[in-house]
């Protein structure tokens, strides 16, 4: 009788409408067994999942119909038709077929939806046959930096321009590092003097960005969402940190603006008061729109004419368009910062995959102080 392991898995087990419930929308589930010595590989891996990405993005994978679902386009049939959960994530070689692909060797893994079928990057254990194995990228931990950091602060490793009729089969990793470094690099034409706004400033893309900022010495105006997220930002040296909850963010913009650079994370309301309170030229940078993913307020942008007297610029930033232009010089400028200290990146970890459920949530609504990863195996 073969001795199996049991497999956890994160799995959809109930589309939500607007935010998921954790235990009800998804769940982490035991079922499943695996022979991990004789299961067959098929010219392929055995990988044991260690880090698990949660990132905003994962709430397509769970609302559908969402805005952020519609977005994305990808409510492809299969991946609806599943339970599968996928995202970024980083594995460890546990047994291979290949040998380009060591045991005991890490690789980032992304989602990838010819996957869907047979395996997730949400479960413990995971097959990659051999025409699966293109959705792992070797990596190689430097300079001391904790693997996780990998899928954060350090997090880079696009090969090219992503094409976007791809995106129903593979979708590549979005880590917050490299995608804050290649949209600065990208658009915001920062200058000497400029004052620069951040939104979500002490989440893991906008605390990058800030830093770039701050790199340039330029004036940084940051908001996020709760007391300790601004002391954290006043710590990081961030000029004007408030919090939006109990500061209205165009009071704020009003005395400390006008701005000249515009880090969307947020959208909405919090946008509105960006281009009213820009400078003529302004870059707006829209990176992400987390006020209005979960799709249940119908209250939207209003102020957008001052983008037509001001000439202001406003740039959407799909990380697969830009990253790979970026990913070479991100990698020779930013980890080394990362690793000496620099720059400081922080982590909402959580143990376990089956923290997952309620991590998916908590990033959406706040409750994450951080780069939210899943430690799941030993690193
Ligand atoms: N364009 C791209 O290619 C790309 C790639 C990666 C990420 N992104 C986007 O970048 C943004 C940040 O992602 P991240 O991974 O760094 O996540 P994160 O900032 O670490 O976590 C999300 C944060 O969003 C904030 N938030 C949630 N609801 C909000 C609301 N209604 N209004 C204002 N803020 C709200 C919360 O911070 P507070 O406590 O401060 O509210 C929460 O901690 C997201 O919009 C994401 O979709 C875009």
């Amino acid at each position: 009788m073969p001795s199996t392991t049991v497999n956890g898995r994160h799995i959809l087990k109930q589309h939500a409408t607007g935010y998921p419930i954790p235990g009800t929308t998804t769940v982490y589930d035991t079922s499943e067994r695996l022979d991990l010595d004789n299961v067959a590989l098929n010219g392929g891996v055995l990988a044991k999942l260690v880090i698990l990405s949660i990132d905003p993005y994962l709430l397509h994978s769970v609302s559908p119909g969402s805005p952020m679902e519609q977005a994305a386009e990808t409510c492809s049939s299969e991946a609806y038709g599943s339970d599968r959960i996928n995202g970024m994530g980083i594995v460890k070689v546990v047994r291979s077929e290949d040998p380009a692909y060591k045991v005991g060797e890490y690789f980032t893994s992304s989602l990838s939806r010819a996957r869907l079928t047979s395996s997730s990057d949400h479960q413990e254990y995971s097959v990659f046959s051999k025409e699966q194995l293109s959705s792992l990228q070797h990596l190689k931990p430097e300079n001391g930096l904790p693997l996780s950091v990998y899928l954060g602060a350090a997090g880079a490793g696009a090969r090219s321009r992503f094409i976007p009729s791809l995106f129903k089969m593979y979708q590549p990793c979005i880590p917050s590092g490299l995608t804050a470094f290649a949209g600065w690099e990208e658009f915001s034409n920062a200058k000497k003097g400029d004052t620069v706004f951040v939104s979500t400033a002490a989440g893991a893309v906008g605390s990058i960005v800030v830093q770039l900022a701050q790199n340039q010495g330029l004036k940084i105006i940051g908001s996020a969402g709760s007391d300790d997220k601004v002391k954290y930002l006043k710590q990081l040296g961030v000029d004007v940190a408030f919090n939006y909850k109990t500061t209205d963010t165009r009071e704020a913009l009003e005395k400390d603006g006008p701005v000249d650079i515009y880090w969307d994370n947020v959208g909405r309301d919090t946008l509105d008061a960006a281009v009213e309170n820009a400078t003529s030229g302004a870059r707006v940078i829209i990176c992400g729109a987390m006020s209005s993913y979960n799709g249940e307020t119908t209250a939207g942008v209003k102020n957008l004419i001052h983008v037509t007297f001001k000439s202001i610029v406003l740039y959407g930033l799909s990380y697969f368009d830009i990253a790979h232009k970026h990913d070479a010089k991100f990698k020779e400028t930013v980890i080394p910062k990362l690793a000496d200290g620099t720059f400081k990146y922080l982590e909402d970890r959580k143990f376990g995959l089956d923290k997952a459920p309620q991590a998916i949530l908590d990033v959406q609504n706040g409750a994450n102080f951080g780069k939210s990863v899943i430690v799941v195996g030993d690193e």
